[in-house]
């Protein structure tokens, strides 16, 4: 029989060792910014009935049509790995009636996203994402609130030089003159479009606009944020007055449009040059129709996502200094079944005091031991043999420096604890 590897799958990846400093720093500083903030987690599953998604990101959009890993399962729903983060968190805030006790209800998230997409530099088919929605607020502050929270978000993170695009897709009712002059425009140049775009002329003329193939032809097409209606006008303006004051530097981007269908007025993304062809970091905006699109009453809403990978490709190529992963304290090198015995008792009274602590699990020579102490990375090892048993002493070793002393077994944990506090 041949026992072949079974690998994983295109376009996913095993999280491990230094690479996870870069997840626990992400995941640690958004959650304090959230705290800041006053936001609270919100978990949805992983996979949630497919209506969900054609409903609440649209049917014709990229993510539905061709994105989704959806299938049915044994008793015969159809079921899809979730390819975004809001429409759980409405569908959770409408099923668990949480616009009661009063609104807005602001919550973040971070989770496992999937999406069938081309694998490449910084687009997975399974990949993460950092999110929040602020749910129940007209109001452009709310707007304000989210992209400044994102901003406060990756300078926390350690990061400069991204840029802030901001844009305003109005509502239903300026969105249908915008369309019309978008169709006007492409209608002569419908020969020249992609076969994608072709299709999307019909379906979804908006995203014409972001079309890596035909981006030429979109440069000169008409601006978003010169069709919008007095309501939507003012409110885009109340926005980059807020932002302005706060001096938050932003770009005004009358093409911006979005990949999912739920937008309404106010659309962001947070770009990185160092990222390439993928070089959105964080994408957002208001979606005042999804909450009732969903079953539930009117309920304006904004939020953000971000993808860990992009961000995490960024960290590195601009060199961020990251906290290192905790190192293992001290490791316990014994010979002899005695000094074994001994050794376990020491290392569990040292755990007790939040001490790190490692032994030999593999019945290596002394030398091995120590060897494996190295390849560990640990700071501090405690050699003990029977003839240090016998004296009643260990050897205490400064893995770093190398330096060895012997010190009372009875004294043993006390010296260790008050090395790793002049450590720290
Ligand atoms: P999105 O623009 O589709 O928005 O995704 C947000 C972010 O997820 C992107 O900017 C990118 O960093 C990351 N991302 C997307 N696709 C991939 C991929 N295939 N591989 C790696 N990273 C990826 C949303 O998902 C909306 N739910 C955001 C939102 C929340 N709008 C309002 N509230």
């Amino acid at each position: 029989m041949s026992h072949i590897l079974v690998k994983r799958i295109k376009g996913t990846n095993d999280i491990f060792n230094d690479e996870l400093k870069y997840w626990y720093h992400i995941e640690r500083i958004f959650r304090e910014i959230a705290r800041r903030y006053n936001y609270s987690e919100m978990r949805t599953p992983i996979f949630e009935a497919t209506e969900l998604f054609i409903r609440g990101v649209g049917k014709e959009t990229d993510v539905v049509q061709k994105q989704m890993y959806t299938f049915e399962d044994r008793g015969g729903r159809s079921i899809t790995l979730r390819p975004e983060g809001t429409a759980p968190v409405i569908r959770a805030f409408l099923e668990n009636d949480l616009s009661t006790g009063g609104l807005p209800k602001k919550f973040y998230y971070m989770g496992p996203i999937f999406r069938y997409e081309k694998p490449q530099a910084g687009r997975m088919r399974q990949f993460h994402q950092y999110g929040v929605e602020l749910i129940g607020s007209s109001d452009p502050v709310a707007d304000f609130e989210t992209i400044k929270f994102a901003i406060d978000f990756l300078n926390a993170v350690g990061l400069r030089d991204y840029e802030l695009r901001i844009g305003s897709i109005g509502c239903g009712k300026c969105r249908k003159e915008y369309k019309s002059a978008l169709r006007k425009y492409y209608s002569d140049k419908y020969d020249q479009l992609c076969e994608d775009c072709k299709r999307r002329f019909n379906t979804n003329i908006l995203r014409l606009l972001d079309c890596k193939i035909d981006a030429e032809l979109a440069k000169s097409a008409p601006e978003t944020t010169d069709y919008l209606c007095d309501e939507c006008a003012e409110h885009f303006k109340k926005l980059r007055i807020y932002l302005d004051s706060l001096g938050i530097d932003y770009v005004v981007d009358g093409h911006l449009v979005r990949g999912l269908d739920y937008y309404t007025r106010t659309v962001f993304e947070i770009k990185h040059s160092s990222l390439g062809a993928q070089d959105t970091l964080i994408g957002g905006g208001r979606y005042d129709g999804l909450v009732e699109e969903l079953g539930g009453r009117p309920t304006p809403s904004v939020g953000f996502a971000g993808g860990f990978e992009r961000l995490i490709l960024v960290l590195k190529q601009e060199n961020i200094k990251i906290k290192d992963l905790p190192r293992c304290q001290v490791y316990i090198a014994t010979v002899g079944e005695k000094a074994r015995m001994y050794g376990l008792k020491l290392a569990e009274n040292l755990r007790l005091k939040d001490i790190s602590v490692d032994m030999d699990l593999m019945g290596r020579n002394l030398r091995n031991q120590l060897k494996h102490a190295n390849r560990i990375n640990a700071r501090y090892s405690i050699i003990l043999g029977d003839e240090e048993l016998a004296r009643e002493i260990a050897i205490f070793r400064d893995m770093d420096s190398g330096e060895q002393t012997e010190v009372d077994l009875d004294w043993m944990e006390n010296y260790i604890a008050e090395k790793i506090k002049e450590g720290d």
